[in-house]
């Protein structure tokens, strides 16, 4: 029996990646409740966010942004005297990570920024990748729990750059999908058949593991989300309030955020975020 086994945890958010990480922590031994805004009937579910949080020695956050972070943290942070740490593994803007950190400090509550890439797939095997920003010590002692959902866990530093590093990777898939939407689109334009793009794509320098998963979907029209458009869209917007702090321009994901703006009002947010090249579609 592992020493982590029967560990108390609450897990929040029961989204895309929550549930299935929440399955595979139930699944390893983990005594788990969990709480999701909108009620999911699971049988580890409890009834308030407060209630899920009591008795929890390990707070995990799977939640959209960083307003869900601060609406749960607030709903729970009164229940949280057994807590020895919150792990927060939504992508989030950089104030709130530090705004976390420091409302944790406050309680007594260990934090680590360990935002994570790796998608529905990699979340049902327990397969995502970790950032880690903050005391290895402490990502030690967390590293078995951590391990359950992951195939690796990198740290990368003070708390904040874990959530800095998540924000500017996503800007790159973002940017890829957009620029293998114009490229799909000028292709099949000009008459080249998709598959003969899709292996010209493989053998070039530009091909990707991104690009080997979402063009053969994009040319089926399947946008079945494993990353949704909305939730692209708000990475967007933290790269740009990044730039826009640092004093840089970055006319390529503003540009790509407009497109996906337009996109998730006429109808596409909940979509995969490769519903990008919906743009293309008459
Ligand atoms: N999917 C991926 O491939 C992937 C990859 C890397 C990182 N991430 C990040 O991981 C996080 C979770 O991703 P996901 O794909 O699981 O997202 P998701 O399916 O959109 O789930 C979002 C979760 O946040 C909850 N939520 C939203 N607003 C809330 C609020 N104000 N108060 C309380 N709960 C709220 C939702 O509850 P309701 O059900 O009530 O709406 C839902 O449980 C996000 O930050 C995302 O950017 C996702």
């Amino acid at each position: 029996m592992s020493e982590i086994s029967g560990t108390k945890m609450a897990v929040f958010g029961m989204g895309i990646i929550g549930s299935r990480c929440a399955d595979n922590l139930a699944e390893a031994g983990i005594d788990i409740r969990t709480w999701n805004r909108t009620i999911k009937g699971r049988n580890d579910e409890a009834k308030s966010a407060a209630d899920a949080a009591k008795g929890a020695a390990v707070v995990a956050f799977y939640l959209k942004d960083g307003v869900a972070c601060r609406e749960v943290f607030e709903q729970i942070s009164e229940s949280l005297s057994e807590c020895k740490i919150l792990l927060n593994h939504s992508t989030i803007d950089l104030e709130t990570t530090l705004w976390l950190a420091a409302e944790c400090e406050a309680l007594d509550v260990a934090f680590l920024d360990c935002p994570f890439t790796g998608s529905k797939v990699a979340a049902q095997n327990g397969e995502l990748v970790y950032y880690v920003g903050g005391d290895e010590i402490l990502l030690e002692q967390y590293r078995e729990i951590l391990e359950i959902t992951s195939k690796e866990v990198i740290p990368v530093g003070k708390v904040g750059n874990a959530t800095v590093i998540k924000v500017a990777t996503n800007l790159i898939s973002a940017s890829t999908v957009q620029a293998l939407s114009e490229s799909l689109a000028i292709a099949t334009a000009n008459g080249i058949p998709a598959e003969s793009f899709i292996s010209a794509v493989e053998g070039n320098a530009c091909g990707s593991v991104l690009a080997a998963m979402k063009l053969p979907t994009m040319v089926e029209g399947d946008y079945d989300t494993h990353f949704s458009l909305d939730n692209m869209l708000k990475d967007a917007k933290f790269a740009i309030k990044l730039a826009e702090d640092a004093n840089l321009k970055t006319p390529g994901i503003e540009t790509t955020a407009n497109v996906m703006n337009e996109l998730c009002e006429n109808g596409s947010a909940s979509l995969d975020y490769s519903a990008l090249y919906r743009q293309f579609e008459q």
